[in-house]
């Protein structure tokens, strides 16, 4: 039987680590997220029971450690060196001419790379294992970030390598669209900005707290291969291709050049598709390929001389803000938009900037008529970075006290940054709570763009999200630019969304405060769309991070009939509104085994048994030695009996949640 067991977690678990690689390495999936999530679940409900074949390099176990208080600081197996730039074609040519003079004129081969802007970052191995992940430090001396990089999916737990012991070093990034989604949340959330992806990646792997860089969902590129600090394969490209074929995400924009032409054309390539590109460049990183030669070249104090960063120019330009409007969102926010003189900023007309609200703009000392710089960056809309002069007859941006789609009133509630529309009916946040609704994931409906919703909502076909549950193929293809083929496509895409799981339902509503994480939190803590909703702000406040604004902007949602009537129509469209709860590993009862008996004044059996378990500890049915607390409520009958015969600690409701809580 356990042979049978720990056969078909080995199975499970190689599944997994096959999905993860296709997923996150090669970006080419073959099952869904539901099929995955599911898998998942199987494995996680084996091991729980058979705690006997725990493995740290399970993909169950990225997110195990617990929060720290600081990290320990960690040697580098040799020096991590930073790159001499080239900032214009003259630098490289000087380096090339350089590299040949030392060489004496032999042939040689640079091997050409995307230079990623995010940080470094060295991880080791040991007998195929993850052992130790060290951030760049002062390049000498880095900071152990171990518990943080098994987060990173794309960064295998387990390798196949005859090698004993051997460090991949590279780039750890995020992704552009995950930053602009962390943003618009932390903007929700009253929280600043991050200014841009290398920050945030920055930022990301320095948390404390392993679930808080999980959510950040960082990506990692390797590009160095070392046993015992050096180099092991006799060349740069030949190390890069036995890194893929281990398992390691390499990025496939790379070039062998033979010489400068080569490599100057191979920028030019990169400079173009410079927007094309999900994660943040700012050069070409080119290296001397053979391992020999770059031996020869050797290094100065700081840096390689076999190796140079082609730094791209820095995307900003000055240009004049003519006006500042406002653009409404889906929770009705205000958002101030700078309208530009149009400018160019490397190959891309730029003619809007947003200015994200009112704090901003007044930090910024930003009035109509300045002259400003711009930059753009990892947002899809570019930014205002500084004031460089003041406009003659410039003049102040006043936030409107009417929205300018509806007409409704606006607020700015206190201690938060945003001014919002309060008109619930307001077109404009109708469309873009639909567009966030559809959005990738979100509730993944492709295919449900501007262009479509504009149309449902502007002909009266979608009042709510709801509507697009009932709507028909003969509405969809009386729309412009809907052929019959791409309605039925899109319907099919409605269709399979009805499965998507409670935390992306919960994320689709549009709760004030309530993005992807808060939403996974609030699933996993209370298992039920309908717990949360009748939740009071003391039960919504014991789930890990929600204080008293999240929790007042739940309560304020559910209590609108509006979307109590919403919630009700989608319940009947058969939308997930249950979730099976994740353990939690390193919650605050981890390891603690609960029994409940009688009735308790507030919860009820299923929502106690759904926090116990979110907080990690176990629920079962019988008292007994193992027993860690009987939670008891009135009328407790033998239960209560035997608890206090083994001498089992008994607790009220009101001791649970102060146990939760502490
Ligand atoms: S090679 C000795 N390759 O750029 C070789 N670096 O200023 C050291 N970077 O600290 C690095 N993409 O954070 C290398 N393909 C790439 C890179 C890359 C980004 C970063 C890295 C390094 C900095 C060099």
């Amino acid at each position: 039987m356990s042979e049978a067991v720990h056969k078909r977690l080995e199975e499970l678990r190689d599944q997994l680590r096959r999905h993860e690689y296709l997923y996150y390495v090669l970006d080419n999936p073959a099952i869904t997220d539901a099929e995955f999530d599911r898998l998942m679940r199987q494995l996680r409900q084996l091991e729980d029971e058979h705690p006997e074949y725990a493995s740290p390099d399970s993909p169950s176990n990225r997110v195990g450690g617990k929060p720290r208080e600081g990290f320990v600081k960690v040697r580098h197996s040799s020096a991590m060196l930073s790159l001499d730039n080239a900032l214009n074609d003259g630098e490289l040519r000087e380096f090339d001419r350089r590299v040949r003079n030392l060489l004496e004129d032999r042939p040689h081969l640079y091997a050409a790379e995307l230079k990623l802007d995010g940080l470094s970052m060295a991880v080791q191995y040991e007998n195929g294992r993850m052992r130790l992940a060290i951030t760049r430090g002062d390049g000498e001396v880095g900071e152990d970030v171990t518990e943080n990089a098994r987060t990173i999916h794309a960064l295998p737990l387990r390798v196949d390598s005859t090698l004993p012991r051997f460090e991949v070093r590279g780039e750890v990034v995020m992704l552009k669209r995950h930053f602009d989604a962390l943003n618009a949340e932390r903007e929700r959330q009253g929280l600043p900005r991050y200014a841009n992806p290398r920050n945030s990646a920055a930022g990301s792997l320095r948390m404390l707290e392993p679930s808080v860089t999980a959510s950040r969902k960082l990506d990692f590129y390797a590009y160095q291969f070392l046993v015992d600090g050096k180099a092991h394969f006799p060349g740069h490209w030949e190390s890069l291709d036995r890194m893929k074929e281990l398992g390691f995400k390499v990025n496939p924009h790379r070039r062998q050049c033979a010489g400068l032409e080569e490599l100057l054309a191979f920028c030019a390539d990169c400079e173009g598709k410079r927007d094309e590109y999900p994660y943040e460049i700012d050069g070409v990183v080119a290296k001397v390929d053979s391992i020999a030669q770059q031996q020869t070249l050797g290094w100065t104090a700081k840096a390689p001389r076999w190796a140079i960063a082609i730094k791209f120019p820095a995307r900003q330009e000055e240009t004049i803000v003519e006006d500042i409007g406002v653009q409404v969102g889906r929770t009705g926010t205000l958002t101030p938009v700078a309208f530009l003189k149009p400018v160019t900023v490397s190959g891309v007309t730029v003619s809007r900037a947003t200015l994200h609200n009112e704090d901003e703009i007044e930090r910024l000392g930003v009035q109509i008529g300045d002259r400003v710089l711009i930059e753009r960056s990892g947002d899809v809309i570019p930014k205002v970075v500084r004031v460089v002069a003041e406009g003659e007859g410039r003049r102040p941006f006043r936030m409107p006290s009417h929205c300018p789609v509806c007409g409704g009133e606006v607020s700015r509630a206190e201690g938060e940054a945003a001014t919002r529309c309060v008109n619930t009916n307001c077109p404009a946040r109708l469309k873009e709570s639909v567009l966030h609704f559809a959005s990738r994931g979100v509730m993944d409906i492709d295919g449900m763009g501007s262009a479509l919703v504009d149309q449902l909502v502007d002909r009266g076909l979608v009042k709510s999200v709801a509507d697009l549950y009932s709507l028909k193929l003969e509405q969809l293809t009386s729309l412009d630019r809907m052929g019959e083929k791409s309605a039925a496509r899109v319907l099919d895409n409605i269709e399979r969304s009805r499965k998507q799981p409670l935390p992306r339902v919960l994320n689709g509503l549009g709760i004030p405060f309530v993005g992807e994480r808060t939403a996974q939190i609030l699933a996993d803590h209370f298992g039920s769309l309908d717990e949360i909703a009748s939740a009071g702000p003391e039960k919504l406040q014991v789930a890990e991070e929600v204080g008293p604004k999240v929790s007042q902007g739940i309560g304020g949602f559910f209590h609108e009939s509006r979307n109590r009537e919403l919630i009700e129509r989608l319940r009947e469209a058969g939308l997930q509104f249950t979730h099976q709860v994740r353990r939690v590993v390193g919650g605050k009862l981890e390891g603690k085994v609960f029994v409940l008996t009688g009735t308790l004044p507030n919860l009820t059996r299923e929502d106690a048994k759904a926090r116990i378990e979110a907080a990690g500890g176990k629920v079962t049915d019988s008292v007994s030695k193992k027993t860690s607390y009987l939670v008891a409520g009135e009328a407790a009958g033998s239960k209560l009996a035997k608890a206090q015969q083994l001498g089992v600690a008994v607790l009220s409701e009101e001791d649970l949640i102060a146990l939760m809580s502490q």
